[in-house]
């Protein structure tokens, strides 16, 4: 088998980067582990930066988002039992939409049918070779065969725990890391969302997120253990700790039901250097994890791609080698910014079992600065809504 661009992973960085490449007529075979039942079930962030948006208009899997995505002109902070609008659009002069992962991943598939994009599922064993060289190819079994893909170009957009990454050998990489001392518990059910808008409340017991799907269905986190065994958590013992730790009015107003997806995340950060070896690009998950707090995942993954795909389509364009030389340092430059961010607003939000009464006062008069200064708010917003790309 053959092709120009080998892509490993078929969640939606390696979707889209196979949807844009093949739209720019560059030939792209998209190998993934797993069925695509299980792909499209994953249920993930739901948050979509202005450019993310915009890009996935340019890749042709925008409509749907269009018609049924919860344009959002603001969030709020609640803290200290009041609730603070921060005001992207008048902050900022854009917003963001609020449309499911899940969603997106189901758009990028039913394009790539339409397209008759190649994906194989269920692949096994995937292993990358001679990347140092300008011919490299992936080996794999599928269907019970071993097969042999040649290519131009290999994208590992495989997720934090694929093999893409693991085959840049360790001298050639170094690895930035922090685990957080907390997890999130979600729980999606089929109530009206508590508010118009998203809430992040920062409480002394612990962060919560009130977020939505949509006018029937509500996504709500609360922080906690990251041991935490999801069988402890009877739906009533979620709601009342969420109801806690939100601000009296708002609590009143929670309408609560049956959870129909209840899960345990951890958070960490995580930033690979580099995310280029030889004819080897990561993307998305495979070179960076974010804490979902500022949902930051699967725009991170966006702007890999658009920037990988940028450079990929001038050297086939060309012969212009500038950008995907260029790639490793451009996506790291804009990883390393939404890092930030995603730490922060992490830091200042959740309750952390070792800060000293010191620091606790700290992250109080911060919130308290955040919520008192425009100048601050439009720098929470500014990187809420995307940084440029
Ligand atoms: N061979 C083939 N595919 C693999 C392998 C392998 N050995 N290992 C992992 N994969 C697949 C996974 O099954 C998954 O479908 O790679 C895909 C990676 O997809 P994601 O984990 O969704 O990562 P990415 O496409 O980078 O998307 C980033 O997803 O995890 C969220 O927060 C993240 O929202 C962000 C977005
Ligand atoms: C979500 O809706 O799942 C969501 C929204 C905002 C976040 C994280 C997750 O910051």
């Amino acid at each position: 088998m053959k092709t120009c661009v080998a892509i490993i992973g078929g969640g939606p960085a390696g979707l889209l980067l196979s949807q844009i490449l093949h739209i720019a007529g560059i030939d792209t075979v998209v190998l993934e582990r797993r069925s695509r039942d299980h792909v499209e079930g994953r249920i993930r962030a739901g948050v979509l930066e202005n450019g993310t948006q915009s890009l996935l208009r340019r890749a042709s899997v925008g409509e749907r988002m269009d018609r049924e995505g919860l344009i959002h002109g603001g969030f709020s902070i609640a803290h200290r039992g009041g609730m603070h609008r921060i005001d992207l659009m008048t902050l900022t002069g854009r917003n963001v939409m609020v449309y499911g992962q899940t969603e997106v991943t189901r758009d990028l598939y039913a394009a790539r049918d339409t397209m008759g994009g190649v994906v194989l599922h269920d692949v096994e064993d995937v292993a990358v070779h001679d990347l140092r060289s300008d011919k490299p190819h992936i080996t794999f079994n599928h269907a019970g065969e071993a097969h042999r893909l040649d290519c131009d170009f290999i994208a590992g957009c495989d997720g934090f725990h694929g093999p893409s990454r693991q085959s840049i050998p360790r001298e050639s990489r170094r690895e930035f890391e922090r685990v957080y001392p907390f997890g999130w518990l979600g729980v999606l059910s089929e109530t009206a969302p508590v508010d118009d808008e998203l809430v992040y409340a920062g409480h002394e017991n612990g962060f919560a997120l009130c977020s939505m799907r949509n006018p029937r269905l509500s996504r709500y986190y609360i922080q906690c253990r990251s041991d935490e065994n999801i069988a402890d958590w009877s739906d009533d013992r979620f709601w009342t700790v969420l109801r806690e730790r939100l601000p009296v009015d708002l609590a009143a107003r929670l309408e609560t039901g049956p959870s129909i997806e209840k899960s345990v995340a951890p958070l960490r950060s995580y930033v690979c250097e580099t995310m280029r070896y030889g004819r080897l690009f990561l993307a998305g998950d495979a070179a960076h994890i974010v804490p979902p707090t500022g949902a930051k995942g699967l725009n991170l993954a966006a702007s890999d791609i658009h920037y990988l795909s940028e450079a990929l389509i001038q050297w086939y364009g060309s012969g212009n080698s500038s950008g995907i030389d260029g790639y490793a340092d451009r996506a790291l430059s804009r990883v390393w910014k939404t890092e930030r961010f995603s730490w922060w607003m992490t830091s200042l939000l959740h309750s952390f079992p070792k800060n000293s009464p010191f620091e606790q006062r700290m992250q109080t008069a911060e919130l308290d600065y955040l919520t008192e200064s425009q100048a601050a708010m439009t720098a929470l917003a500014e990187n809420y809504v995307g940084l440029p790309y």
